[in-house]
């Protein structure tokens, strides 16, 4: 008897995959999600702990979905999806802003909004760019080589957030071991101490803010004599915002100057288009937040029930967003997994999309375009200065980059 194999049959839904998975390539989403690719709206996945839960993959869902009130973002809920077991403790307390259903988001946003608009990013190249020489000369006295996290790509943002916020930088060393515990674990115990750590530690800056006359110029000393003095805002509410300010303004840049510039050195060809011509630069980072979506499956449950492609996702479930996949959906962008500089890259979700669109994006952009251009403006012989394999980079994370960048020029 001949065997039948009826091809026209459409394949049966493919199984739920895990998520998230560690990438092969720190510049390309992980081989793993390959069935999610398909230019399809949601799927199914699993997470570490056996939940499935939806994930949105395609561009048009996902910014219906990331402005649609029946999502929430509110961590304490129960029925919050959790992406690793690291995140375990993040039920215990109310987050600022990120962690926040309007109107009370709203309150908070329209309070920080002043202090990042693209006009304060303008106003602050000047000082982002003394930042930025200053860093490249020490470190270009001192080598070649250099490891250009520690050298560079960290200390960029860390001194202008500490800037901005009011936080001594003499204190980088603590808080970005801390910062780096909170979001990388490896356990939800090393996780939820390193946050106690990081709220204390802000807790004696209020406090010694609360003590001055008159208010220094950071966004923490004008929270500390306005907002906690008037009782706008609650202390708990005032550390939380600092914190995520403090975390988000130095973890996120810090990997996409790190990541951007390993990604270009192993795109000689862009990187030649971009050293013959700056003008391209602020394409070319849209472009690379775009292609290298370093902050991965963003967080929301579901308030009521949604119809979604021909879905209903209900209440209760939850709804990750892989941004690495949405960035490429072949819907939106034509050979999504090429990096060219010459589309239009802007629609991307890389800065997350809706009321909870990163706030800090106006300044991550200045940052990176001062520092990129600077770096490849200053240094024309850059190179790895070991083979690309054997560079550490942040596999499984929720934030994506390089652990070291061993350059030389
Ligand atoms: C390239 C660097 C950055 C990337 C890729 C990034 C990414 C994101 C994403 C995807 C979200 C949305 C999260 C969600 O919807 O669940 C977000 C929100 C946020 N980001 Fe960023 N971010 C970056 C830089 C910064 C900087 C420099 C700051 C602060 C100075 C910052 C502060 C925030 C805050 C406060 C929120 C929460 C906003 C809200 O809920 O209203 N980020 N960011």
């Amino acid at each position: 008897m001949t065997e039948l194999t009826d091809t026209t049959v459409p394949a049966t839904p493919a199984e739920p995959v895990a998520f998230p998975q560690d990438r092969t390539c720190p510049y390309h989403p992980p081989t793993g999600y390959e069935p999610l690719r398909d230019g399809r709206a949601l799927s199914r996945v699993t997470l570490f702990d056996g939940r499935e839960v939806w994930a949105v993959t395609g561009h048009a869902a996902a910014r219906a979905l990331l402005s649609d009130p029946r999502l929430s973002s509110d961590r304490c809920r129960p029925d919050f999806p959790i992406p690793a077991e690291r995140f375990q403790g993040a039920r215990d307390r109310r987050v600022a802003l990120l962690g926040l259903d309007d109107p009370e988001h709203n309150r908070q946003r329209r309070m920080m909004i002043p202090d990042f608009t693209v006009r304060r990013a303008t106003e602050l190249r000047p000082w982002i760019q003394q930042v930025v020489d200053r860093l490249l000369d020490t470190m270009i006295a001192q080598g070649p080589p250099a490891e250009l996290v520690s050298a560079f790509a960290l200390p960029v943002p860390s001194t202008v957030i500490c800037g901005l916020l009011g936080v001594p930088y003499a204190d980088h060393e603590f808080f970005e071991e801390q910062s780096r515990r909170l979001l990388r674990g490896p356990r939800a115990a090393d996780s939820v101490a390193a946050r106690v750590r990081l709220e204390g530690y802000i807790g004696g800056l209020i406090e010694d803010k609360a003590k001055e006359a008159e208010p220094g110029d950071g966004i923490l000393d004008d929270l500390v004599h306005h907002q906690l003095r008037d009782g706008t805002l609650e202390r708990t509410d005032v550390v939380s915002l600092a914190l995520i300010l403090l975390v988000a303004g130095h973890e996120t840049t810090a990997n996409m100057i790190s990541l951007g510039t390993f990604t270009l050195l192993q795109h000689p060809d862009r990187l030649a288009e971009l050293r013959a011509d700056p003008a391209l630069l602020p394409a070319a980072v849209e472009e690379l937040m775009r292609m290298l979506s370093i902050a991965e499956g963003l967080q929301r449950v579901a308030l009521e029930d949604i119809e979604v492609d021909g879905h209903t996702i209900r209440a209760g479930e939850g709804v990750l967003f892989s941004t690495s996949v949405i960035n490429r959906d072949p819907g939106q962008y034509d050979d999504p997994d090429a990096l060219d500089f010459h589309r239009s890259a802007r629609h991307h979700v890389a800065f997350g999309f809706g009321i909870h669109q990163c706030l800090g994006q106006n300044l991550a952009r200045a940052e990176l375009e001062i520092a990129l251009g600077s770096l490849l403006a200053r240094l024309p012989g850059l190179r790895l200065a070991v083979p690309a394999e054997d560079i550490p980079f942040k596999r499984g994370d929720t934030i994506q980059g390089m652990l070291e960048l061993p350059v030389t020029w």
